[in-house]
């Protein structure tokens, strides 16, 4: 029998059990533009409201990933590992761990996105080194991961790209916050990447997309559920996002922390998520040795400057200036910064991240609107965080922008992300769990 749309969304309505004829149907022809969005949107909201089941879920994703073209990785050497961020504040991982990992022998072949809301992203953060490409053919991508060990290029809008147009949906219809949906999402995209191993950091707290730790913990185990139905070796890590990781929130800022922490001098919590996140990936790379052993290892790495060395080669590979590592005067300069301070004495009892992430990007480093200009320079530098000590009149932040009008209300804002209180706070997780499979 012919499907009908109309029964599969009332099919879903009831709270029925879709096949994967149906879902595939679905799919593809919304894929094609046969289906309409209204119907679309029916279905998501169906969903939305009655679920779907692990075997539904690991269905659509399929779909999603067969929408447009594979990735094909396999001419290159090893297992590639790639590593996805739910998105974050101040989260500068990437630039870490992929010279890291790939100094450690494991091939790095990532494909990163752009920063939207008030969450970055590694293409912006890459551009602000001056000359750095970010667009590369297939084919130059994977000469110089075989060549260097790692390549980071914008992801092409030609994977999964029936996720595109249905997240858009999604996002006026009210049906973003499905966790089928979203981990549907996230993995087909990751599916047809073509890696064998993925690394996931699940964030957590008032400045990730998950806000509360059970539901992260769902999701996580789900897109972990997903991978495995899928040949693609997963694992997830939960970490916080409260407040930003790290000091620096905005794009050049970050890139600076990025080589501070290559040269062993980065926060700690920055560094010690990279070497958690990278000792997931070395595991998934099939490396002998323990996790701790892993950790070791890579902890080796940075502080023996390999890590950093790589860095180096990656930037003169992708036609960006190596030198910029050594001399930070290079990038751009903001015109204006300003210097917030404490106006009470006390702790800074909680520093909340989606304040800081959007004060960052009304500052010029984020955009409001898809495609708007960003400005490298903008930023904020914390200086103190969570659970530090404060003297009134001491410096919390420095503010970064091109707009001299912002200033005074920005430090008000700034001043406000921070809770001072009498007490100390009690210290807070970094890394909540590990989930190693979807048992
Ligand atoms: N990120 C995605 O890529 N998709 C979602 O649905 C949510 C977050
Ligand atoms: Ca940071």
């Amino acid at each position: 029998m012919p499907l009908q749309v109309y029964d599969i969304i009332k099919k879903k309505r009831e709270g029925e059990t879709l096949s994967r004829r149906e879902i595939n149907y679905l799919i593809q022809r919304y894929s094609t533009g046969d289906l309409p969005d209204y119907q679309m949107a029916a279905w998501a909201m169906a969903v939305y409201f009655r679920g779907l089941n692990e075997k539904e879920t690991v269905w659509l994703t399929g779909a999603m990933a067969d929408s447009g073209q594979r990735m094909d990785l396999s001419s290159l050497p090893g297992i590639v590992v790639d590593k996805h961020s739910t998105g974050g504040v101040g989260d500068t991982t990437t630039l870490v761990l992929l010279p890291l990992v790939a100094a450690a022998g494991i091939p790095a072949a990532k494909m990163s996105g752009r920063g939207l809301g008030h969450t970055g992203g590694t293409v912006d953060k890459l551009e602000a080194i001056p000359g750095f490409k970010v667009e590369m053919s297939r084919s130059d991508f994977l000469t110089q991961v075989k060549k260097i060990g790692v390549a980071v290029v914008a992801q092409t809008p030609e994977l999964a790209p029936v996720d595109k147009k249905l997240y858009a949906l999604r996002d006026v219809t009210a049906t973003v916050e499905s966790l089928p949906l979203i981990a549907s999402s996230i993995m087909s995209k990751k599916i047809a990447g073509g890696a064998s191993g993925l690394v996931l950091d699940v964030k957590v707290g008032r400045g990730a997309f998950m806000k509360d730790k059970k539901q992260a913990e769902k999701l996580a185990r789900l897109m972990v559920k997903i991978g495995e139905e899928s040949g693609l070796k997963t694992r997830a890590v939960l970490s916080a996002m409260n407040q930003p990781l790290g000091f620096a929130v905005g794009n050049s800022l970050e890139v600076i922390e990025a080589f501070q922490t290559l040269k062993g001098q980065g926060p700690a919590d920055l560094e010690k998520l990279c070497l958690t996140l990278g000792s997931c990936m070395l595991q998934l790379a099939g490396k002998e040795g323990t996790y701790k052993q892993h950790y070791s290892h890579l902890q080796d790495v940075l502080h023996s400057g390999q890590a950093l060395e790589k860095m180096r080669q990656l930037i003169e590979e992708q036609k960006g200036d190596p030198r910029v590592i050594d001399n930070y005067n290079m990038f751009p300069e903001a015109r204006y910064s300003r210097e917030v301070k404490s106006r009470h004495c006390g702790y800074a009892a909680d520093l909340d991240a989606l304040k800081i992430g959007n004060l960052a990007r009304k500052l010029g480093a984020g955009r409001s609107e898809k495609g708007e200009q960003i400005d490298p320079a903008a930023g904020i530098v914390l200086q103190r965080k969570r659970g530090d000590r404060l003297q009134k009149g001491e410096l919390l932040a420095r503010l970064y922008t091109s707009d001299p009008e912002l200033l005074e209300e920005s430090a008000d804002f700034c001043r406000e992300a921070f809770r001072i209180k009498k007490e100390k706070p009690q210290a807070e997780k970094l890394v909540y769990k590990m989930i190693n499979s979807s048992e």
